[in-house]
């Protein structure tokens, strides 16, 4: 009997230290099903970091390694999945040089994501090069292991779309090379902080998958609920709550009571937060026994990234003699064994 062949997938997180509920659930738990049915490469895309935080480059290797103990912690198994460091495979930055040439700057200028988040850190008039660029740089990422499929959230799916227009481009001026890979949408949509607005480190509302059980039950208590719920028999509107959206994920079995009683305003937010608490603590548990002993086994770690670094390294190789040939760059060969004829 033949195995047939897996998909490939390839993604990447920037590495931001240690992981949030929103990290797992926006992509990681994905990554981590996916493992079973393609064949799973995941690096830290550390480069990408410089993008909005080219300043603190010192703290991009302890992040990354605190990001790798959560995606194992998680459950990534290095068995199925090449999991890999970006900066320590050159290759990305001359693939990412040579389709530079083939993107326009007004191409650029219409990804709606890189839009954003110009706007958001007001960077109109002095966004960097590299930072307007980095999804070029995400191109060579994805084409570089001419993987077939990319699992993102939908924020991403400007930069794939790109991915593909440079495959197509390159295929057509110096041969077919790169397959043209589709993305795979996270299903379950982005869980918000607890404050209700988007999760993220740098506002302070998330819980980390390390979290200590005294860490989530103040952070819980802290979130913000119904702002029309004041007291406990006051009804309730679940939809606004972001307690309820995290019970939706958590705590699936009992959301038709929670629902029906907060909207009645017999169950009231101490008592609702306290069941979510004890959810979320139990859910960690595992990952955080995990957490522990793979923190404190440096050489495993180190294992994991050399054998996924290596095995990356060995594809990228490839792709690039491709990606030379077809270009006719003859440094592939050595100097001698060249002929040449004028054009
Ligand atoms: N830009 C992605 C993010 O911010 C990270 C990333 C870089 C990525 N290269 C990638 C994701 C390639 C998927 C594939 O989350």
């Amino acid at each position: 009997m033949f195995e047939q062949k897996k998909e490939r997938i390839l993604s990447g997180m920037r590495p931001s230290g240690k992981l949030h509920l929103g990290n797992l659930t926006g992509a990681l738990e994905n990554w981590v099903k996916l493992q079973d049915d393609y064949e799973n490469f995941h690096f830290v895309a550390d480069w990408h970091t410089l993008t909005t935080d080219y300043k603190h480059s010192a703290r991009i290797w302890p992040d990354t390694i605190d990001m790798v103990i959560d995606w194992l912690a998680a459950g990534l198994d290095p068995e199925k999945s090449t999991l890999f460091v970006q900066s320590h495979i050159k290759e990305h930055a001359e693939l990412h040089l040579l389709f530079s040439m083939l993107v326009t700057i007004p191409r650029l200028e219409r990804n709606p994501t890189v839009k954003e988040q110009i706007r958001e850190l007001h960077l109109e008039d002095r966004v960097s090069y590299g930072h307007f660029g980095y999804p070029v740089l995400q191109a060579a990422d994805i084409l570089m292991y001419r993987a077939h499929a990319v699992p993102v959230g939908d924020d991403q799916v400007p930069h794939v779309e790109l991915t593909r227009e440079i495959a197509r481009k390159f295929n057509q001026v110096y041969g077919k090379v790169f397959p043209v890979p589709k993305a795979l949408l996270t299903k379950f949509s982005r869980l918000p902080g607890l404050d209700g607005s988007k999760m993220s480190k740098s506002k302070g509302n998330t819980i980390l998958l390390s979290d200590r059980p005294d860490v989530i039950r103040k952070k819980v208590r802290s979130a913000i609920t119904d702002p029309q719920k004041i007291r406990m028999g006051d009804p309730g509107h679940p939809e606004v709550c972001s307690v309820f959206t995290y019970h939706q994920k958590f705590n699936p079995t009992e959301i038709p009571e929670i629902e029906a009683e907060c909207k009645k305003g017999t169950l009231g937010c101490v008592a609702c937060k306290n069941n979510l608490s004890d959810k979320l603590i139990n859910f960690l548990e595992p990952i955080q026994v995990k957490r522990i002993r793979i923190e404190a086994d440096q050489s495993y770690i180190k294992d994991v990234l050399r054998t996924g670094n290596s095995k990356a390294r060995k594809e990228a190789q490839e792709t690039m003699e491709l990606v030379r040939e077809n270009m006719k760059f003859g440094y592939f060969r050595e100097i001698e064994e060249l002929k040449w004829t004028k054009v």
